[in-house]
This record gives C-alpha cells, sequence and structure tokens, in this order.
C-alpha cells in the first residue's frame, strides 16, 4: 500500500490518497482541539492510542455485522479506509445528559435519558456545526430521506453494541457523534470512534475519561484514553 498525497487535514486527522483508487490512509495525529479550534494542544501518545482504540471499535461493529470503512492498521497512528463518498452530518446519540444539550436545554449534567435521544448536527467548522433536523437536511439536500432513517437505525444500534461493550469494562456510553458515508452504493460508518469523539464515565464513580477531560482542563487525558483502551482489553506499547 503507496501512501500519496494529502487530501484533508482537519483537526486531529489527516487523510491521504493511496496506490489505490478507493482507499484512503487515515494518520491519526497527536493534536488535539476543543470549542471549534479555540483550544489546542499536542498530547503526546494520543495518535497512536486512537488509531489502535478505532481500530478495536470498528472491528467490534464489523463482527456485531455493522458496515464500517475501517480496513486495517498500518501502522502505529495509521489506518487504511474505504473511501466514502461522505455525508455532510453528523449523528449523535445522548444516553446521558452532558454537555451542549445541558447548555441548550438548561438540564442538568447527569440525567438520565430515557429513551436515548438523537441529534442531527450540520458538518460545516464555518458554522460551528449547528444542530439542524430533518426538514433542514431533507430542504437543502443533504442527505436522501431513505439515508436519514438508515443514519438514525445504525447509530442506535451501535449504541446497543457499544453500550454493553463499555458497560462490561465498568464505563457508561454518555453519547457520541458518529459520521456515515456511501460505499458502492451502500451507507457505511465512517471517520474514527475514539474518546474524542464520545463521553465515557466510570459506571461508579461518573469520573471522566473522554475529551472532557482536555476540554475541562483535568489532566491525564491520554491517560484516560489508555485506561478506557485497558478496561476493554486493548495493550498500548
Ligand atoms: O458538544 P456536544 O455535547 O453536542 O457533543 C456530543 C458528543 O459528540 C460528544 O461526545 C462530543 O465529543 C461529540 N462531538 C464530536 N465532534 C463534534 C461535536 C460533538 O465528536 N464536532
Amino acid at each position: 500500500m503507496e501512501k500519496r498525497d494529502q487530501l484533508y487535514a482537519g483537526k486531529a486527522k489527516s487523510v491521504y490518497t493511496t496506490d489505490e483508487e478507493d482507499k484512503l490512509i487515515l494518520l491519526f495525529r497527536n493534536d488535539t482541539s476543543a470549542f471549534d479550534g479555540k483550544k489546542v494542544a499536542q498530547l503526546e501518545r494520543k495518535g497512536m492510542v486512537n488509531n489502535k482504540f478505532n481500530a478495536f471499535i470498528m472491528e467490534k461493529l464489523a463482527a456485531a455485522g455493522i458496515a464500517t470503512h475501517f480496513e486495517r492498521l498500518l501502522s502505529a497512528e495509521e489506518s487504511l479506509v474505504k473511501r466514502l463518498e461522505m455525508i455532510p452530518l453528523e449523528c449523535v446519540v445522548r444516553n446521558i445528559a452532558a454537555g451542549s444539550i445541558c447548555r441548550r436545554l438548561g438540564v442538568a449534567e447527569g440525567r438520565t435519558l430515557q429513551p436515548p435521544t438523537f441529534e442531527f448536527f450540520l458538518k460545516d467548522d464555518a458554522l460551528g456545526d449547528p444542530m439542524i433536523n430533518e426538514y433542514h437536511i431533507r430542504s437543502f439536500g443533504w442527505a436522501e430521506p431513505q439515508q436519514v432513517e438508515a443514519m438514525k437505525a445504525l447509530t442506535f444500534q451501535i449504541n446497543d453494541v457499544l453500550k454493553s461493550l463499555f458497560l462490561a469494562g465498568d464505563m457508561l456510553l454518555v453519547d457520541y457523534k458518529l459520521e456515515f458515508g456511501v460505499y458502492r452504493g451502500e451507507l457505511v460508518l465512517g471517520d474514527e470512534f475514539t474518546p474524542d469523539g464520545c463521553r465515557l464515565w466510570d459506571r461508579e464513580t461518573r469520573e471522566k475519561l473522554d475529551k472532557d477531560r482536555f476540554r475541562q482542563d483535568l489532566g491525564d487525558v491520554v491517560e484516560s484514553y489508555e485506561l478506557v483502551g485497558r478496561r476493554l482489553g486493548l495493550t498500548f506499547d
């Protein structure tokens, strides 16, 4: 597999073309950002930890029958993925209230949401990823109606798989963000699933083990990501 040109550099990952037209390389960098890029830092080992963490989760999802873009690990910080035509939406499921929903709706952090709730955000850095509804998606043509239904169904299916996985490691999956794309006509999970894009709390103490440690200056950010991985049986060297 030959790495060619940089196609795109996001806030924490870079994407490269390869000698295969329908495959890309994802490079997980140590760069960490929050608050729409207003807070940034380099966190040693984070690229490696997130790359391995993402591979582990994507493989668990594939084993549960969910189509993902993940192909294989290439190196400590790189993975090979299918090249998707990305849908410019972020799908968020919340099992427990935290983060933006608390600010928007004035609810207390930690309140269990029964049933879990779902939100769409438009992926647009310049606009700060605004929350949108299904009518917006339809009116502006960001996705087809059947894709909207499929994204919701898949995001909730992934919730069932991952809630149990994290609970087995004594963790609560509070919320998470997913992105989807189309590969050969099929809706496929893209982007990443790492502690950068979800909230995970210790089941007993409710200690935060995810990117809120960075957002809220709680320290031990990468150490917490590694702890999450170890609780799932992963090792990082
Ligand atoms: O900020 P908010 O509470 O809406 O985030 C919900 C979940 O989605 C969190 O787990 C957060 O880390 C994730 N998220 C993300 N990327 C974004 C927005 C949210 O990974 N651009």
